[in-house]
């Protein structure tokens, strides 16, 4: 085929695409029973555009910026269809102190997503981060025994208290090292390897309907660590461990290139598992330059085609969309930028790429991603 040709093919998609502007779009079936249907007057956010795909696309929230900043809270609700707590379903927010436990702002958070008809990502159930401090220190002098009853309650507890309401659970995050090692975290050390199978089954027990997930970065790219995980995730599927997914979290650096995400995505995919993008940002060097822009709408462009490209790829989150609040500048000095909306909420970029590369995609809706 010419150029000229591909072009032409190329214009004529995206006067389809623009057709569906208008249209009522398809409802896409979910597993609590709702639809996901695009309303004529929101019919280019994300949300509506994703849905004629069967692809959800969803948001970390943060729940400060919530309750105090309205433009943010008619951003979450009108251009997501999915919700991912940023921080508040961590151990440190849920059990801020032995035996007493604060759900108010994850319950807070469920409740925006019912509102909005927005499904709900748990993040996360098992990490060596934010812990409450009385857990921090209590463990090394714990026995294992005791560390696998605490575990087993957080895990049974929070689970339970969030049955029926959500849709995927990051199970076990960031166990894994860059060379393919398992984390040396005080899971590990307490425990085994064997925390990363009870946490499943523990989660599975208590909300047998929802997707359980490991989640990580750095998985993006083949090499050692996404080695490692696709290794053990399909140990644990063999041992019939109930694991139904993992999560690419796609924190991304244009200093690092692209991953090859499509291939990565998919030989996991070929495990028999669902797979999601859950935690995308690409951050990059201040003042950003137009070069280095243009690599951040690369980088959202390419993730997005990916999961869009694999069939069980079942939603695309990014961690945050604006800047002002990006999680970025406060562990990469001198890096930032990382959303797809600046720090005055304005959309970037980045957001014209993925509205660009979902209006591309844009097809008979798929009934079967959940
Ligand atoms: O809540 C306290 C507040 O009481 C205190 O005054 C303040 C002072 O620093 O800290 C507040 O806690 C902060 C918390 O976010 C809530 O805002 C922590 O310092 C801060 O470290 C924490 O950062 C979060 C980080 O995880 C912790 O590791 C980021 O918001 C959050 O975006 C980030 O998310 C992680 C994912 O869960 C896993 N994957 C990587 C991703 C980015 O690091």
């Amino acid at each position: 085929m010419t150029i000229r040709g591909r072009l032409v093919i190329a214009g004529a998609a995206l006067l389809g695409a623009s057709a569906l502007f208008v249209s009522q779009g398809a409802a896409v079936a979910d597993p609590h029973g709702s639809t996901e249907r695009p309303s004529p007057s929101q019919s280019t956010s994300l949300r509506s555009l994703a849905a004629q795909s069967g692809l959800r696309i969803g948001t970390a929230v943060n729940m400060d910026a919530l309750a105090s900043d309205a433009a943010y809270k008619a951003i979450a609700a009108g251009q997501f269809s999915t919700v991912s707590p940023e921080n508040v379903m961590k151990w440190d927010t849920i059990e801020p102190t032995q035996g007493t436990y604060n759900w108010a702002p994850a319950d807070q958070l469920v409740a925006f997503a019912q509102q909005n008809g927005q499904l709900v990502r748990g993040h996360t159930l098992v990490w060596h981060n934010q812990l409450p401090a009385w857990l921090s220190q209590a463990l090394p002098s714990m026995s294992s025994a005791d560390v696998a009853a605490l575990l087993k309650k957080h895990i049974t507890d929070e689970v339970t208290h969030f049955t029926g309401k959500i849709w995927q659970w990051d199970v076990v995050n960031e166990a894994f090292n860059d060379d393919g090692t398992l984390r040396d975290s005080i899971w590990l050390q307490k425990l085994g390897p064997a925390y990363i199978a009870d946490a499943f089954r523990w989660a599975h027990a208590a909300d047998p309907k929802a997707l359980l997930f490991y989640n990580d970065y750095n998985i993006e790219y083949t090499g050692p660590k996404s080695n490692a995980v696709y290794s053990y995730v399909q140990q644990l599927k063999a041992q019939g461990v109930p694991i139904q997914g993992v999560g690419f979290q796609t924190h991304l650096d244009t200093q690092y290139g692209l991953p090859d995400l499509q291939n990565n995505l998919q030989r996991f995919s070929d495990l028999g598992l669902k797979v999601a993008e859950t935690e995308v940002d690409v951050r990059t060097t201040l003042p950003v330059t137009p070069v280095e822009q243009n690599a951040q709408v690369a980088g959202y462009t390419s993730t997005l085609q990916a999961c869009l490209a694999v069939r069980s790829c079942l939603s695309y989150t990014v961690w945050g969309f604006g800047d002002a609040y990006s999680w970025v500048p406060g562990v990469f000095a001198g890096e930032g930028a990382a959303d797809i909306y600046d720090a005055n909420l304005q959309p970037k970029a980045e957001y014209t790429a993925l509205q660009q590369t979902l209006a591309l995609a844009a097809a008979p809706a798929r009934d079967d991603r959940r």
